[in-house]
């Protein structure tokens, strides 16, 4: 029998749980999951009642993998508690922004970077799932074609903003369908029915952009070991419960055959070809949510740039965008005798 591991997740909002979830339906070697949170209570998750208990430094005493799904920021569970979880012996793999171009953390999608995790320090970060979602379909290709540049809007779900903002998407259709007055706490403008060109902070470092833009671009340079590639994205966040989509234009150092890009992508680990135009064929969000692989299709020849490419890309950004990227990681490091 291998080893197994005692496991904990800390947050149990829409990622948290769905790790929890993703870690049974993997069979990821564990002897037990413990569930943290800013409080005590008691959470039903895949079919099995966990007890949540209030997150602290000594809740990670015998933890092997501590996954990390809480909110971000200063007062947030990472920077609170995941350093110490790594002091406690605990290796951490944490979904938030954090640390993620933390020189001491890699950055990792074990599809694309898995090589990131040799010497790590006992903390680790899983990308944004835009970038996650982007990278899956880009870096097969990059492989054969060096990428020059990416040109990326996206089209995210609600279930992005955590389970606070997908109540109030629902909410908003239920209130637009009564005739009343729509309320908002989550977004700065109605979502419902709408589409918002604005995710995250205004970035002091890249003028005018938000940070998920910011995120894509420095993110993909991190994680391709190519800090020449030149990104800019426009994020904007859909009514779409879950599942986010992307535009992508990407551009090579030479033009690259579209059969071959299709062959390409059809053989990459984690990626599924939907590209039958002809017959309207293409993936969409809620066809691919709840699906472990990033869909493509859409690719075609741009026409007004050389050597580039357009394609149309789909992931589910709780599991391959989070959480289940999370214990892919986790799986990768015990197969690489990392731990
Ligand atoms: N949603 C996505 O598509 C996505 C994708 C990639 C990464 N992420 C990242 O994953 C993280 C979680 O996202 P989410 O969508 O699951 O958010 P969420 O639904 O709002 O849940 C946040 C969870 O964090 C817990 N928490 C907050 N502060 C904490 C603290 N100081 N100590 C311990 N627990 C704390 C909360 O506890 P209580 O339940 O007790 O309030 C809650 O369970 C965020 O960092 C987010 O940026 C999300």
């Amino acid at each position: 029998m291998g080893r197994k591991f005692n496991v904990a997740v800390v947050g149990a909002g829409l990622v948290g749980k769905k790790m929890v979830e993703v870690l049974i339906e993997r069979e990821f070697p564990f002897n037990k999951i413990k569930v943290l949170a800013t409080r005590e209570r008691e959470e039903h998750i895949a079919g099995r009642i966990f007890k949540v208990e209030k997150t602290t430094v000594e809740g990670f005493d015998g933890i092997d993998f501590a996954f990390f799904a809480g909110t971000e920021g200063e007062k947030g569970a990472s920077q609170e508690f995941g350093w110490k979880a790594v002091e406690k012996g605990a290796i951490v793999i944490d979904n938030g922004g954090d640390f993620r171009m933390h020189p001491d953390v890699p950055l990792v999608i074990p599809e694309v970077n898995s090589h990131h995790l040799k010497n790590h320090k006992g903390f680790i970060a899983n990308p944004n799932c835009s970038t996650i979602i982007m990278l899956m379909a880009l870096a097969p290709l990059h492989k054969r074609y060096r990428i020059k540049r990416i040109i990326a809007s996206t089209y995210q779900a609600v279930s992005g903003t955590g389970s606070k903002a997908v109540e109030e998407l629902d909410r908003q259709v239920h209130q637009y369908v009564k005739k009343e007055q729509l309320t908002k706490d989550v977004y700065p403008h109605t979502i419902c029915f709408n589409v918002i060109p604005h995710i995250g902070n205004l970035s002091e470092q890249f003028p005018g952009y938000y940070s998920e833009e910011v995120k894509m671009i420095l993110e993909t340079r991190k994680i391709l070991d190519c800090p020449e590639i030149l990104v800019s994205a426009t994020c904007v966040r859909v009514p779409v419960f879950n599942g986010h989509s992307e535009a992508i234009t990407v551009q090579f150092d030479s033009q690259p055959d579209v059969d071959e890009c299709r062959k390409i992508l059809s053989a990459a680990e984690g990626v599924k070809l939907v590209d039958q135009p002809e017959n309207a064929v293409y993936p969409c969000p809620i066809d691919v949510s709840g699906s472990d692989d990033v869909f493509v299709g859409r690719i075609r020849k741009n026409s007004a740039m050389e050597n580039a490419l357009d394609m149309w890309v789909v992931g589910d950004n709780i599991k391959k965008g989070a959480a289940q990227n999370a214990v892919q990681i986790a799986e990768t490091m015990i197969r690489m005798n990392l731990i």
